[in-house]
């Protein structure tokens, strides 16, 4: 846990910049839940980044970044709190966003967070990025983060998806599952999030996924988490994938992305 209480109460002025509470600290329930998942989503960032050395410039691409209330958050825990160097890049191709949140950077005095109104895709940088992130990037958003961050070969990827309306599945076997839509949604997410996993594990990422904030405060908290690392495969990733992508008919787009970048 590093939002103590202290930390939490200075916290209030940013949330009110950013407009997710009142002067009194009030704000509404969907404003509410949006800080309840952005500082779950800053602990697990920190529980990676805490191990880093404090000298070293952290550099994060925050990937279909929208309002980008979770990297104002993230600049502020490092560059105020924690005293650290940091840069973030937040992409997003809703031009109005991005220039709205230029003008709100630079109101606070956030010299160091860039907005980039563009594709995911067609980002690119030569700096050595520690972290890509990403949170409810809608559809085939999800793969682009997860390719930018293999591309980038960047340290950390960590990335929780949104709805997924451009991914089919066949699910022969569990016909009388997914005929409840509930369990069809979830057999979805399982299956998307289980092959891009496989992906990342075939590109020297060590890969867990696990519920990063209460089902209270979003229905979309499936955490991915990959670390580019050496470690003991247990398995043979293509193999599996093969296999698994096989069984449900399914190949998430990252497969494309990662297909094309071969040639
Ligand atoms: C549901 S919003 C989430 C925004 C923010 N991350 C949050 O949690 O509040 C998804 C954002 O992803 C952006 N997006 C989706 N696909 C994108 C793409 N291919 N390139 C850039 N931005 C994209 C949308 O414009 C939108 O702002």
């Amino acid at each position: 846990m590093i939002i103590t209480k202290k930390i939490r109460e200075e916290l209030n002025n940013l949330f009110f910049l950013l407009k997710l509470q009142d002067r009194h600290s009030n704000s509404s329930l969907d404003k509410q839940v949006k800080i309840e998942q952005i500082l779950a989503y800053l602990e697990i960032i920190h529980a990676q980044i805490r191990k880093t050395s404090k000298k070293r410039k952290l550099v994060f691409i925050d990937s279909g970044a929208g309002n980008c209330y979770l990297s104002f958050l993230v600049y502020y825990f490092y560059h105020q709190i924690e005293n650290r160097e940091i840069q973030i890049h937040c992409i997003d191709h809703n031009k109005k966003l991005m220039s709205s949140n230029t003008k709100l950077a630079s109101a606070m005095n956030f010299n160091n967070i860039f907005f980039h109104p563009m594709d995911i895709i067609d980002f690119s940088t030569d700096q050595k990025i520690d972290l890509v992130y990403s949170l409810h990037a809608c559809d085939t958003a999800t793969d682009k983060t997860m390719y930018l961050g293999i591309k980038t070969r960047a340290k950390i990827i960590l990335s929780v998806a949104c709805c997924q309306h451009s991914i089919s599945m066949k699910a022969s076997s569990f016909k009388i599952v997914v005929r409840h839509k509930s369990f069809r949604d979830k057999m979805l997410m399982m299956i998307s999030d289980s092959l891009r996993a496989l992906l990342l594990e075939k590109n020297e990422y060590k890969v867990d996924i696990f519920d990063f904030v209460s089902s209270r405060y979003t229905e979309k908290n499936t955490m991915v988490r990959a670390i580019r690392t050496s470690f003991k495969k247990q398995i043979d990733a293509k193999e599996e994938y093969d296999n698994l992508s096989r069984e449900f008919r399914m190949k998430p787009y990252l497969e494309e992305l990662l297909l094309t970048a071969d040639k």
